[in-house]
């Protein structure tokens, strides 16, 4: 990926408030094509950085680009974007869907994520989830909706954390 590190920061200054965030990370969208996790705590960054690196190599996460160390205690990494539903885990969430989404959009998407919910076991993520900890020792178990991403039709985690 081709950007510079100033840029990086201009980004994040722009996009940090409307980006989707969980409780360890936030997701800066860079590129089409790449993006940014960003932590607090440098810990955190290396261990998720690490296991997704260990998935990556048996096919099941995103790909993975270079570490970032910002100022104010925030570390990085670059991660390939993937197709993941959007994030409407808290009324925060939702009323930021909202702003650029309709009501009847928003509950199609719930009909979806529920439909997800329903389709966990028939989807083969039980399996995948058992691939992971056999091949890399890792134990996916905040399994929850918006942790997985869809690449080339297969399912894969998008949160190490
Ligand atoms: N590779 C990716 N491609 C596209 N979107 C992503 C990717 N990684 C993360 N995201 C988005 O950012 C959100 C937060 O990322 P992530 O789940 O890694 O954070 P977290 O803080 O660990 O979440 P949690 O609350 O589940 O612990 C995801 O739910 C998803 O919407
Ligand atoms: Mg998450």
């Amino acid at each position: 990926m081709n950007i510079q590190f100033d840029e990086i920061q201009g980004i994040i200054t722009q996009k940090y408030k409307s980006s989707p965030r969980g409780r360890d990370c936030t997701f800066i969208p860079l590129t089409e094509k790449w993006g940014l996790k960003l932590f607090n705590h440098k810990e955190t960054r290396d261990l998720s950085y690490d296991r997704q690196k260990k998935c990556l190599e048996i096919g099941l996460a995103p790909e993975i680009g270079d570490k970032i160390d910002l100022p104010d205690d925030q570390y990085g990494y670059i991660t390939e974007i993937v197709w993941c539903f959007p994030n409407i885990d808290t009324i925060n969430d939702e009323n930021r869907y909202l702003e650029t989404h309709s009501i009847s959009e928003l509950d199609e998407l719930k009909d979806e994520i529920e439909k997800f919910q329903d389709s966990f076991e028939e989807n083969g993520l039980v399996e995948i989830i058992k691939n992971i900890y056999d091949l890399t020792g890792w134990n996916f178990y905040d399994d929850h909706v918006f942790n997985w991403g869809k690449k080339d039709g297969k399912w894969i985690p998008i949160d190490f954390g």
